[in-house]
């Protein structure tokens, strides 16, 4: 075995393995070296040692997407930074059992994070990646699961028989290692699952920047063009996920596990708690939201929000409007907690200027300074260092936008979030 990393895994992988990484205490960057010494000088083999520090280092890394289950998990590098956090993965596996599907085909399971949600939940799983190393994970972290299995092969040759659902996760970087943004170009492409989703009905995860005409079924979806498959015309739902603030994924859904009516929806998920945001709930999901003046207060939309399309809830919510017709600011005149955007108090609607802004940032003692901008090419790094140093006990937000197309400067108060 050339590769340091596959010797390793597969030492891991044995029942000695296991028990030495069992045996490790908590990982703790420092002292891994003098760790390694140690079991290497009481006669245990190197590349096994290698090993097993290097799983206890992932796991330990691993904690922030499977929280405490990531201490009963093998990982590989790649495998983990590719894996869908747990809680996001239970949201998929959910969509299948309500569905009715009893056994998923998980087509690039990598290291299992979505597989291992769905066996959770009592869902059979045929999990296959191509990558043997990952295939071996994938079924160290499914042993627990009688009614999984897994395949190491090209999903493109997996046997489909007493499969009823089918989940894909594709890989999206090229041989280089380049991030592939199309989903046309992932592998397994889009057009695999679109083509699936004849039989079955099939999930599929893509980047979070999707363009809406790729969502199978939508008008104009170019999918089944020269690099896709046949064209979908029954609608799909895209569902567009974060997690406390980062957007993390759109999940699209064939007709058979989309929500009746929904074609668009994101999912806002703070603090373990999750809100739900659909265009069937969107006054103006087919048009604009009106433009007015800015009011007492200025709401800036989830990401999840915000790619979804869906900003016309949030108007909708708060009776509200937008600063401007091309950018995903809210204001409002009163206040409301609303777990898809963030709220805060606005002071005062200034034209930019670097010295008006310095001269009302020291007329109101303001020593903390939170930048915000959207539709304006001011940096906010940038603008913090020609303001200088500021002195003063109050903390402020300056919302840099268009303002009815004029570049502004909000000085706004944050507000509190709602507790999850
Ligand atoms: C993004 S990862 C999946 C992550 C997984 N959902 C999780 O939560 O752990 C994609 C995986 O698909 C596998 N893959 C890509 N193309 C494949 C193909 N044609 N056949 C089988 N596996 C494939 C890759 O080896 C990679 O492990």
């Amino acid at each position: 075995m050339d590769d340091p990393a596959v010797a390793g895994l597969a030492a891991v992988l044995s029942p000695a393995g296991q028990a030495l990484l069992a045996s490790l205490p908590p990982y703790d960057d420092e002292g891994a070296l003098a760790l390694g010494q140690r079991l290497r000088a009481a006669g245990h083999d190197p590349v096994l040692v290698a090993g097993a520090l290097t799983q206890s280092r992932l796991r330990a890394r691993a904690r922030a997407k499977f929280g405490p289950f990531a201490d009963d998990m093998l990982f590989t590098a790649a495998g983990l930074e590719q894996a869908t956090r747990l809680e996001v993965a239970a949201r998929h596996a959910r969509r299948f059992a309500a569905a009715g599907v009893r056994r998923v085909a998980d087509l690039g399971c990598g290291v299992g994070g979505d597989a291992l949600a769905l066996a959770g939940l009592g869902v059979d799983v045929l999990a296959v990646d191509r990558d043997e190393p990952t295939a071996a994970v994938a079924a160290a972290n499914l042993r627990r699961f009688p009614g999984s299995e897994v395949r190491c092969e090209d999903v493109a040759a997996t046997d489909l028989t007493g499969v009823d659902g089918a989940w894909l996760d594709p890989a999206r970087r090229d041989d280089a290692g380049r991030r592939v943004l199309d989903p046309r170009r992932a592998s397994p492409p889009l057009s695999f699952a679109v083509e699936l989703a004849h039989r079955l009905p099939v999930g599929v995860k893509t980047a979070p920047g999707i363009d809406h005409d790729l969502v199978p079924g939508a008008v104009g979806s170019p999918v089944g063009g020269p690099v896709g498959g046949p064209v979908a015309s029954a609608p799909w739902e895209c569902q567009w996920t974060s997690v406390d603030g980062d957007v993390v994924e759109a999940a699209l859904w064939s007709p058979a596990l989309a929500r009746p009516g929904v074609r668009r929806s994101a999912v806002v998920v703070r603090g373990g708690v999750a809100a739900v945001v659909d265009d069937v709930h969107d006054p103006f999901a087919a048009g604009a939201p009106p433009v007015g003046p800015v009011g007492g207060y200025l709401y800036e939309p989830d990401g999840a929000v915000v790619r979804a399309g869906l900003v016309g809830a949030v108007v909708a919510a708060l009776d509200g409007r937008l600063v401007d017709p091309s950018i995903a600011y809210v204001t409002a005149d009163r206040h409301l907690e609303l777990p898809s955007a963030t709220g805060y108090a606005v002071d005062e609607v200034l034209p930019f200027g670097l010295k008006p802004l310095r001269a009302r940032l020291r007329e109101r003692g303001v020593g903390r300074l939170v930048v915000k901008k959207r539709g304006t090419a001011v940096e906010p790094e940038e603008l913090r260092r020609r303001l200088g140093r500021l002195e003063g006990p109050h903390e402020a937000v300056v919302v840099l936008t268009r303002v009815a197309g004029r570049q502004s400067a909000l000085l706004c108060r944050a507000l509190p979030r709602p507790a999850p």
